[in-house]
């Protein structure tokens, strides 16, 4: 993808790693400290494939999928500090979490099309702005240019946990392998990502580590380094 370069005054942080491996959490506390944005990316692909089941499209069928992507109008839209995707004018929030988006998310996520699609969205909505942005390639292939990557890890067996704690009964470890063994832009640790395994930390310990570093790499040596 050619990428319109990043204005100085954008800061990403970007947060990857596999499902449930407590990323949403940590990427919203880290954004409140810091006064940045947050966006969930996922947001945007489960709102996709909300988009194709509303449509009754087989989210298997790769050519469909890709022409419904194509033809969406895709937004992201606020509320306060929240920022949610709204396709064609429809406000999906009620529906990310449905059984039928998380069997579907992966699927739909592999398609090139919808990936081209929904990656431009997301740089356009950083641009220019200070965000923290959570997902499965956002440091690898999104914003492989930002020096601020982490990738936050938890054993399987917590991740399910953690799952199931949200009152959600989910298998991830599907969704995990889709999104790992996709050939287009898979879960993988970005280069140069600082890795974090979180299965024995809690939010607090997690986003200690993240300010920890960035405060080594200088971002906003003032604001970071003066309240850790
Ligand atoms: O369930 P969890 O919060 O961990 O996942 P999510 O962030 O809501 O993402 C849902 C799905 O969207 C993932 O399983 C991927 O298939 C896809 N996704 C992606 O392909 N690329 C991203 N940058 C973010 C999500």
């Amino acid at each position: 993808m050619t990428k319109p370069a990043l204005t100085k005054e954008t800061v990403v942080i970007a947060i990857d790693g596999p499902a449930a491996s407590g990323k949403s959490t940590v990427a919203r506390e880290l954004a409140k400290r810091l006064g940045y944005r947050f966006l969930n990316s996922g947001d945007l692909y489960r709102a996709m494939t909300w988009s194709c089941l509303q449509s009754g499209i087989d989210c298997k069928d790769i050519s469909a999928v890709a022409t419904a992507a194509g033809n969406a109008r895709i937004k992201v839209a606020h509320e306060g500090n929240e920022y949610y995707p709204k396709i064609d004018e429809d406000d999906a929030r009620t529906h990310l979490r449905d059984p039928a988006v998380n069997a579907n998310v992966s699927p739909v996520s592999a398609v090139p099309a919808v990936r081209y699609i929904l990656s431009a969205a997301i740089r356009t909505h950083a641009q220019g702005r200070q965000t923290v942005i959570e997902g499965r390639d956002i440091g690898s292939a999104v914003f492989p240019e930002t020096p601020y990557k982490f990738y936050i890890d938890a054993h399987p067996q917590v991740r399910q946990r953690r799952r199931r704690n949200q009152g959600q009964n989910e298998e991830i470890a599907q969704r995990d392998m889709i999104d790992s063994t996709r050939s287009t832009d898979p879960l993988t640790v970005a280069a140069g990502a600082t890795v974090i395994d979180s299965s024995t930390l809690d939010v607090n310990g997690v986003v200690g580590a993240i300010m920890g570093q960035l405060c080594s790499q200088g971002l906003s040596a003032a604001l970071l380094c003066s309240k850790e």
